[in-house]
């Protein structure tokens, strides 16, 4: 794909460069985006019905078993060519910061190095009473329930992330709101902006001057305001871009 060529200039003068990522950023891995993900046994169920607390109390077995499933599937995949780009794209600027709602941990696999992770982490468990860690030694399957947790009397093991109707981690969307209030160049990779809070990001970069590159096959409702909307996949442009960067930084 041919790049703008205004796009390319203002990456060469940036400074300063906040990725948000979404789903989309993970679909070439060959992880289900959230609202895809229903397949099989969980067709008759709405993503949005399972990831929450409310569900996880009125049934833990059954929410348990879902990310099973999904942690199965994320532990045989890989990073691909996309996720390579942003961490060779970090030499190119003063900061780059990495803000993803994904909870595959594929942006660290591939070695970036600051990543804040908006919605929390798939592959680790926390208890449901205290929210501490558990480490995965103490993590016992019993019949009929979620694995108990050894924080808390009445705990069980659920999974680290950020439930609809729940808060983000503690000062993790102020960090990402400063860089977007800051950033030379925003961009909003595979990702409806839907979701907020998250998806205000690229919007308050909008507003406070930076210029908006989105990455998306599908138009949302950022394609029409951001300065540039690259409608392919994130696989096929990042290498691009990154390829151009190192000719012409
Ligand atoms: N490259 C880039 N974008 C892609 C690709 C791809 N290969 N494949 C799909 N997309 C786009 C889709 O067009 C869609 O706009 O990725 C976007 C994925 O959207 P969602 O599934 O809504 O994911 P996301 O925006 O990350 O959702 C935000 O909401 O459901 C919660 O916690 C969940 O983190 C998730 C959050």
């Amino acid at each position: 794909m041919e790049l703008p060529s205004g796009l390319m200039a203002a990456l060469k003068n940036a400074e300063k460069v906040l990725m948000l990522t979404g789903a989309g950023m993970s679909a070439e891995s060959g992880v289900p985006t959230f609202r895809d993900a229903q397949t099989g046994l969980w067709e008759k169920f709405r993503a949005e019905d399972l990831a929450t607390p409310e569900a996880f109390r009125a049934h833990p077995q059954l929410v348990w078993d879902w990310y099973t499933e999904r942690r199965n599937k994320i532990r045989h995949v890989s990073p691909h060519a996309g996720h390579f780009a942003l961490v060779e794209m970090e030499q190119y600027f003063e900061t780059l910061l990495l803000v993803t709602q994904n909870v595959d941990s594929l942006h660290q696999l591939a070695g970036s190095t600051e990543v804040i992770e908006l919605h929390g982490n798939i592959m680790l468990s926390i208890c449901s009473e205290t929210g501490q860690q558990i480490d995965d030694r103490w993590i016992r399957t019993e019949p009929g329930r979620p694995p108990r947790s050894p924080h808390h009397p009445q705990g069980l093991a659920r999974p680290a992330v950020v439930w609809f109707g729940e808060e983000l981690p503690a000062g993790s969307m102020k960090r990402a709101t400063a860089e977007a209030l800051s950033c030379d160049v925003c961009f909003s990779i595979g990702t409806s902006t839907l979701v907020q809070p998250a998806a205000s990001l690229p919007f308050i970069a909008l507003d406070s001057g930076a210029i908006v590159i989105e990455i998306n096959p599908n138009p949302t409702a950022l394609s029409s305001k951001a300065h540039f909307s690259l409608q392919t996949t994130a696989a096929e442009v990042l290498p691009t871009i990154a390829a151009d960067l190192a000719g012409r930084k």
